[in-house]
């Protein structure tokens, strides 16, 4: 089944919680954190859901003032037993849509070749490296999109 991309809403909360941590065990954020990003919807963050009856994944955008024109993709996740399928590039088009005018950035680890080849796909590109940057000395890779004019 397709998923439905829908904004989150509170009653998500607890699901999120959980994939988060399926998704990213010891680097999942906690369950006082990700309802700090619900706080956060009516001020700075857009968190999108991919609705299959439950939820297959999540993105969480920073998506500041009109005034700044940087939005920032603070993470994204799909459910392992749903990797592979379509819905990362579903959640990233409907983000991207919201984000007509502006740069997109965000933060990769270098190992990690499936998020990079889910940005390069979408025209993200890298612009910088911070060395070691991650527990154990990975490297982090700045990635930035715009809009093709
Ligand atoms: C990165 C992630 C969100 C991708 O989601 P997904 O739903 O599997 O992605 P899609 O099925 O939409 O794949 C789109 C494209 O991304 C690339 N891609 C996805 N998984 C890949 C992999 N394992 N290896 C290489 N490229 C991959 C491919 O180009 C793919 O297109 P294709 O299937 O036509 O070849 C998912 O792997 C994930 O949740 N990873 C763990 C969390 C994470 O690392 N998040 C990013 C850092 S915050």
């Amino acid at each position: 089944m397709r998923p439905r991309i829908r904004a989150a809403r509170t009653d998500d909360l607890a699901e999120l919680v959980a994939l988060d941590a399926a998704c990213f065990g010891s680097a999942a954020w906690s369950e006082v954190a990700w309802a700090d990003e619900f706080d956060r919807l009516s001020e700075d963050r857009v968190v999108l859901v991919a609705d299959e009856g439950a939820i297959a994944g999540y993105v969480v955008l920073l998506v500041p003032p009109v005034v700044l024109d940087v939005v920032e993709v603070l993470r994204i996740a799909v459910a392992p037993a749903e990797r592979r399928t379509g819905v990362g590039g579903q959640l990233l088009t409907v983000a991207l849509d919201r984000c007509t005018g502006r740069t997109v950035l965000l933060e990769v680890a270098a190992g990690n070749e499936a998020a990079i080849g889910l940005y390069q796909g979408f025209g993200f590109v890298e612009i910088s490296r911070r060395s070691g940057y991650y527990a154990g000395g990975e490297d982090a890779v700045i990635m930035r999109w715009r809009e093709e004019s």
